[in-house]
Parts: C-alpha cells; structure tokens; sequence
C-alpha cells in the first residue's frame, strides 16, 4: 500500500509530497464523510490508565506509530490502525510544499477526524520541524536559524521567538514541534551547524532552555506545543568523513569518550529535562561506532534513568532502518528496547504496527516497555487537553503572520548580527544629508536565499518563496523620505555606476542537513568577484554575508570596510537595517571563526587559533 521506502539520503520529501498529496486528497473526498464539529469531546476512555487497560496490543502499537502525511495515501488508516502520530517532513504540506495556515489547519483538523473514528477515539498528535518559526507555511515569520539566536546569547528573546512559533504552530492545529535542536556543532563544515545555538554548551543550555517554555510554557498544557529536544546524543560531534548514507561528516561517527561526550553534547539535554521538554528525538549519528537508534545505555540509563526524563522519546525520519539487524522486526525490536516510544517510520507504518506486535508475541519485546511507552504517549496527550479540544483554535489562524509577529523576528535578527570588521567608521549608516548607496549581491533581494534550508521546503530555495521583507526592500523603506538614493545592480555588479556608499550582500545559499556538507566552507567564486566589483566602485564598502556557518573569508575581509555576519535572517530584512542606520550591533560569534578549511575542526579552547574567536564581536556605537 505504501511506497518503498527511499534510499537513505535519498529521502523523498516535497517533491513525492505533489502526487501522494493530490492522491491522499482525492481518496479523502471520496471516503470522507462529514468533518467532525471542532467542539468534538474525543475519546472512549478518561486517562492514561483508563485507556490502556482497555487497548488492545496492536492498538498500543499503533500509538507507538508515526507515520509521514505523505505517505499515508488512505486516511481511513489513521482510524483503522489507531496511529498514535502523523507528521509532515520538511516540504509535507497539505498539497505538496507550502499552503496557507487555514490549509494546514484543514488538513491537521482532517486527520484528527479520522483518528476519532478509531475504536477508543484516541486523538493523533501531529508533529512538525518549526525550527525557525512554522516554516513549512506560506506567510508564516521566518526567525534568524538557531545559530543567529545563538550571536543573540539572549535566552528571554528565544523564549518570545518560540512563543510566536508556538502560537503559529497552534495555528496550523499542530501540536508538536521537532525543535530546538540542541545540537553543539563542533565542525562548520557539517550541514546542520546552522541549526545549533553554537560549539559550546555554555551557549546551547540556557538557549535551549528557553526554547522549550517558548513553546510549551512552563508545564504541557492546552495552549502548549510539545517541544522536542533534537538529536539525542552527539549529533553535532560526528569526524568528518565519517557521515552515512553518502554524506561528507551528517549522520556521521562520535568518535569522543564517555567523559567528553558527557561534557560536551549533554548539558543542553539536563537543561532541556529541566525546563519540562516533552520530547527528545535520537540522532542518526553514531557514537563510536555504534547507532544512537540502538543505544539503550544512552536513551534508557541516561536520559530516562540519569535526568529523570519521562517524556516521549522518539526516533528520527527512518532512523530505526539504519540499525544494523538483518530484519524490519529485529530493527523495531531492537530500538524499542533501547527505549525509543513512538517510531517516526515514516512509510511503511502497517508493518511497523505488525511488527511491534509480533515482537512482543515472541518475547523480543517485553509488555511492560510497551505499556510505558504508550504511558509516555497518553501522559502528553492528556496533558495538551487532545483529548477535550482534539481540533485546531481557529483565532491562532489568523494571527499566522501577524505584524506583532513579524515585529519580534524583526528584533531577533537585529541581535543576531556580529560585527567582524568597521573600519574607517563605516558604519553606522546616517539618515542625514544626502549620499548615494549602491546594492548588489546574489542576496540582496532575495527572500529565499535571506531564509535558509528548512523554508517552506525541506531543503529551502532561492527566490521569494513566502512573505517577508528582503534587505533591498528593507533598505528603501528606511531610507524613504530621507536625501540617500538607492540603486540595486543585482548581480549585474560589473560596469559602469559609482556611489558613496556599497553594500554587498550574498554567501550561502540555501541547504539542508547532508546536503549542506561542505568540504571546502568556500566564500564562492561568484561571490568573490560580486564584492570586489562593487567595493571597487564605491567610496566606502560594505559586506554582509549570509551563511549558516562561517565560511572562508580571509581573502575577502580587506575587500570591505565593514564586515557584518548576518547568518540566515529568515523574512525580516528591516532587522539588518535597524542595525546598519543606527541601533548599534550586540552580537558575539556563537563559533570559532576559522582561518582556512583546514583548521576544522576549530573550537575555543582547543589551542588553535582562529580568525575571529568564540565571543567576538565589534559594537562600536
Ligand atoms: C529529519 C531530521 C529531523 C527532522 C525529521 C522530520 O531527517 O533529521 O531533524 O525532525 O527528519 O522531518
């Protein structure tokens, strides 16, 4: 019934989505019958006791379930099989990427109405990665990613970015996100170094902490979204060269001691514990040599035993399938006993379901770590008030975008800039009198690029691909009225023109996990010569990279007067000129600023010495 599963690495997301989207649809119209009323009171059974003595085991198993949106092409299984989850991977929207908050609200609400058809009427929680506000939806605010959050160091402005995510998510009728991820990157050329907080735990705790009351507040309540803490352990510690499923160092080998590992990838988890967070998600990653997906010392011991943790743990898209055992079921058995509760499958949820029983029929799988896994799983659901209020609040509907909204991802950014270089006084820029300001860049105008991966789609795109603000118009807003005259060359940065003022503005574009490994953290041929051509033309130069990472810029520093690194800013493009004309820069790096390639891995207290170190930033007004 359902389509294979893709080759690791390979992962089918936006793209398949289309078709399995239009097809899930269609076959939706065709079974579905009236929508239940949104005051619907789900449920055969009155608490976590209660349900489980009245389930049966492959009811059990089935909350123990989660399957993809996309690959779930008959609805009616929700109900028949009872899953305990669904979830939409980066890009799984409600026909194929994108759709309107009311659209995702739409489709959650419809499959919350199948899973209230099932025998007990246990309702679904739905799972999403918001990891830079609800990202996955057109029009929803796009937040700096995490390593921009990590230059703020200001725990009380995470906490304000993950409640407006949280109001957005609720808005979408979602009551559980995959984030923050509480990784500590160690090497910048992994592709997800940009969705950590920064190389040191000192950064990512308290972060991480905030974070978590962002979204669910002090404790699980009704207005709660689950947080997940994100890839449990050592994700972001993996040796280069050693990534699967083709990747450069993602989904990579750990290869560090027990004490190392403990000092420096589990801090973030005792603050996360701490703080409530209702989840936490294993890594695809190993620690010496052996799959965290099986690792039931770490999971087991540690994290539940060790910080008492009594939340949901859960596995990553397809994780368990990369378990060494010969067979499906022995992979289930496998991480379940490791002390994985709900398997994010993502496809083939019916065999999983089978398995999980047969598992247990044989006497691979003990009843008892089945019961208290569905415990985990019912405990949050309760506690979200699912069982009372299973369908989205329409009022956070329509506020998904909002201008207070977009005014806090406006403020985010502004902190989330570090100032490498300002010579000459460069900055900042003045309001006053008249001069001429030149733009160009691959990034100038481009909401895509301004973004990231994990935008709208799994990977992210250049071009505008939601609502937001791009530093060109950001630019001409705050110059309206005033004597500056503005041209934007584009890319276009040969030629002839002149200006007092210049600013580049390009790097990275968008990527997302192995796909972003790099090799080389090159600044980019393109992007080299854009800059030299418009500082060349200009008075006094202006550079502001966007990346998710440092990347080499040695050679391009006396390129400019001023350096700013931006990170991935997300739709909010007046945050960078709040700074620029004057509110002044407060950003410190969140990661060692390498020289060249070649000293990565490069972290503070390592004994190399980077170019700009673990702290700097310039605030000179
Ligand atoms: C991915 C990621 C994880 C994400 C999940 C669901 O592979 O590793 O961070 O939450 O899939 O999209």
């Amino acid at each position: 019934m359902t389509p294979p599963s893709a080759p690791p690495g390979r992962r089918i997301r936006g793209r398949l989505a289309i078709g399995t989207s239009l097809l899930a649809l269609t076959i939706a119209l065709l079974t579905a019958g009236p929508q239940a009323p949104s005051a619907h009171a789900a449920g055969a059974c009155t608490s976590t006791a209660d349900c489980l003595s009245k389930m049966t085991l492959a009811e059990k198993a089935g909350q123990m379930t989660q399957a993809a949106n996309v690959y779930i092409s008959n609805k009616q299984d929700v109900a028949t099989y009872g899953l305990g989850s669904v979830l939409s991977g980066g890009g799984g929207g409600p026909s194929g990427a994108g759709g309107t908050a009311s659209q995702w609200a739409d489709m959650v609400d419809s499959y919350q109405s199948y899973a209230l058809q099932s025998r007990l009427g246990i309702p679904i929680l739905y799972g999403v990665d918001a990891v830079h506000g609800n990202n996955n939806v057109q029009g929803a605010v796009l937040f700096p990613h995490n390593i921009g959050m990590g230059a703020s160091r200001d725990a009380a402005l995470v906490q304000s970015e993950e409640d407006v995510t949280r109001q957005e998510v609720l808005g979408t009728g979602i009551r559980w996100a995959f984030a923050p991820c509480v990784c500590v990157p160690r090497d910048d050329r992994w592709g997800r170094t940009y969705e950590g907080f920064g190389e040191d735990p000192s950064i990512v705790s308290p972060l991480a902490a905030a974070a978590v009351q962002g979204f669910q507040g002090s404790a699980l309540g009704p207005t709660s979204v689950m947080a997940t803490a994100k890839h449990y352990l050592g994700d972001g510690g993996t040796t280069f060269g050693t990534g699967s499923s083709g990747y450069l160092i993602d989904q990579g080998d750990t290869r560090l001691s027990e004490a190392d590992l403990r000092a420096i990838h589990l801090p973030p988890y005792q603050s996360a514990v701490s703080a409530g967070v209702g989840s936490v998600m294993v890594s695809y990653s190993s620690w010496n040599g052996q799959k965290m997906h099986g690792d039931q010392y770490l999971i087991t011991n540690v994290l539940k035993g060790e910080l008492g943790f009594k939340g949901i743990v859960v596995s990553d898209w397809a994780g368990i399938k990369q378990l060494p055992d010969s067979t499906y079921a022995g992979q289930v058995a496998h991480a379940v006993n490791a002390g994985i509760d709900m398997i994010m499958v993502p496809d083939n949820y019916v065999e999983t379901i089978n398995d999980i029983v047969a598992d247990v029929n044989s006497g691979l799988i003990p009843q008892s770590r089945v019961d208290d896994a569905v415990t985990r799983i019912l405990n949050a659901k309760f506690a979200l008030g699912l069982f009372g209020h299973p369908y989205t609040d329409r009022t956070y509907t329509a506020q998904v975008g909002s201008g207070a909204h977009r005014a806090v991802a406006r403020k985010a950014v502004s902190e989330s800039l570090v100032l490498l270089k300002n010579s000459n006084s460069a900055l900042p820029l003045s309001k006053t009198g008249s001069y001429s300001i030149v733009v160009g860049g691959k990034s100038a105008d481009d909401l895509g690029n301004q973004s990231g991966g994990w935008s709208i789609t799994w990977q992210g795109s250049s071009g505008t691909n939601t609502t937001g603000t791009t530093f060109w118009q950001a630019l001409q807003q705050a110059t309206a009225g005033t004597g500056i005259t503005l041209t934007n060359v584009g890319t276009r940065t040969k030629g002839r023109y002149s200006a007092d003022v210049g600013i580049w503005v390009g790097g990275e574009t968008p990527y997302a996990e192995g796909k972003g490994d790099s090799s080389t953290l090159a600044f980019g041929s393109d992007n080299s010569s854009q800059l030299s051509d418009i500082c060349s033309h200009v008075k006094t130069c202006i550079a502001i990279l966007y990346s998710g990472r440092p990347v080499v810029i040695s050679d391009q520093l006396p390129k400019a007067q001023a350096f700013v690194a931006g990170w991935l800013p997300g739709t909010e493009g007046e945050g960078i000129t709040d700074v620029l004309f004057g509110s002044g820069f407060t950003g410190k790096l969140p990661v060692s600023w390498p020289n060249a390639v070649t000293d990565e891995p490069i972290n503070s207290g390592d004994g190399k010495t980077p170019l700009f170190p673990l702290g700097y930033g310039l605030a000179p007004y």
